[in-house]
């Protein structure tokens, strides 16, 4: 049996390498503690699960899906983005519903991109930019972002000679794993260095709104014209705890929308009817558990910080999406610290290389735990911090 070159060319997923880790020490009898992946640990809102039994139980909904998805959660989703963004989308050509957003931000680059083509991806991010780009067989180039930036990209610096057969841009904001979030005007720049290179603008929304400290998230496709350049990725995982529901959305371009619903007509047969029909009760919620949700999360990030904070960091706290990326202690590598932490601490956290190479000197601590063993979690990398 002989498996593919594309398969040796793409590494293991990290979250699964992750686990591997953890079986090894729990089964060593170690109480480990993971901040590793971004999980809501929080259940979905009843309302959500309610319409989900009363949907199931309705045999209309046990056949194939539209392969479109139902004309019902389309509309939602488009009322959704006129009454939190006031951008209008014609539900039938801008609206896409996907398996969780993973499975259309994997799949994007089988619509755009080539053998020998490129993309842009900026790094650190979430690994499935690049992965995708290569399965499909395409070269990702990668944009480098830096703290002094904000974890923004400075598009004014990028070499123009940079990615010359580049089709896609891929941006994500509120940032897993850094939690910078960009404003409106930060994007009118991604919008205008997308359109002046003839790119697609891949901006990745899925934590739209999981923000702090009064931060509003934006919609990319706020800036006026970029329905033409931009495709926006949102999901009902992280704002509604639905990770294990597996329902998402494309909306902007309609070329691009399109393109990737050519793509997965021919590979997946939809979303069960039952669970767009519960994700329409979400949208059209108005979302009365999330100012509770942000609380939870907002405290157990303060939590964290206080940690390394009281150990002499100097840095701020994250604005955005479900995690703290913070720089590992002097001379220490991601892997180096995150080997320790594990060893010494029985607490399991993401090396920033596991984001890309300028993750290096960084890890990533997920807010998605329980209070307790957060608190645990904390005292366990206090000793691991200030015990050196
Ligand atoms: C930045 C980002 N985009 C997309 C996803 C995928 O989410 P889902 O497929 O559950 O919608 C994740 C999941 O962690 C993520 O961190």
């Amino acid at each position: 049996m002989r498996t593919a070159r594309r398969i040796e060319a793409i590494p293991p997923y990290l979250f699964a390498e992750i686990d591997r880790k953890i079986a090894e020490r729990k089964a060593a009898g170690v109480d480990v503690i993971s901040f590793g992946i971004g999980d809501p640990d929080l259940p979905t809102p009843d309302f959500v699960v309610e319409e989900l039994a009363r949907a199931a139980s309705d045999p209309s909904t046990h056949q194939y899906p539209s392969y479109f998805g139902l004309p019902s959660f389309r509309r939602a989703i488009a009322d959704f983005y006129r009454r939190r963004f006031g951008v209008e989308l014609d539900p039938d050509t801008q609206v896409l519903p996907l398996l969780g957003s993973k499975e259309g931000i994997a799949h994007l680059p089988w619509a755009f991109v080539d053998p020998g083509d490129q993309v842009l991806v900026t790094e650190p991010g979430y690994p499935v930019y690049e992965v995708g780009t290569i399965l499909a067989g395409g070269e990702p180039v990668y944009i480098p972002l830096t703290a002094e930036d904000g974890w923004f990209p400075d598009f004014a610096a990028v070499d123009p000679s940079t990615g010359p057969r580049a089709k896609l841009l891929w941006l994500c904001y509120p940032s897993n794993p850094t939690g910078a979030v960009a404003t409106l005007e930060q994007l009118e720049g991604a919008v205008r260095f997308a359109a002046g290179r003839d790119l697609l603008l891949a901006y990745d929304n899925a934590y739209s709104e999981i923000t702090y400290d009064g931060f509003v998230a934006p919609s990319v496709l706020q800036v006026p014209g970029a329905t033409e350049v931009a495709l926006e990725f949102g999901s009902l995982s992280k704002i509604f705890n639905m990770t294990g529901w597996r329902i998402g959305w494309a909306v902007g371009s309609a070329t691009a929308i399109e393109a990737l619903g050519r793509v997965k007509t021919n590979i997946d047969s939809g979303i069960f009817n039952a669970v767009q029909r519960a994700g329409v009760a979400a949208l059209e919620s108005g979302m009365p558990h999330l100012p509770g949700l942000l609380e939870t999360y907002r405290r157990r990030r303060d939590r964290i910080m206080e940690v390394f904070w009281d150990a002499g960091w100097k840095v701020e706290a994250p604005k955005g999406a479900l995690y703290v990326w913070l720089p590992t202690p002097p001379g220490e590598s991601s892997v180096d610290f995150t080997a320790r932490l594990l060893d010494e601490a029985g607490v399991v956290v993401a090396p920033g290389t596991g984001y890309g190479p300028s993750g290096e000197g960084y890890i990533r601590l997920s807010i998605t735990i329980p209070d307790s063993r957060l608190d645990e979690g904390c005292e366990r990398v206090r000793k691991a911090l200030v015990g050196r």
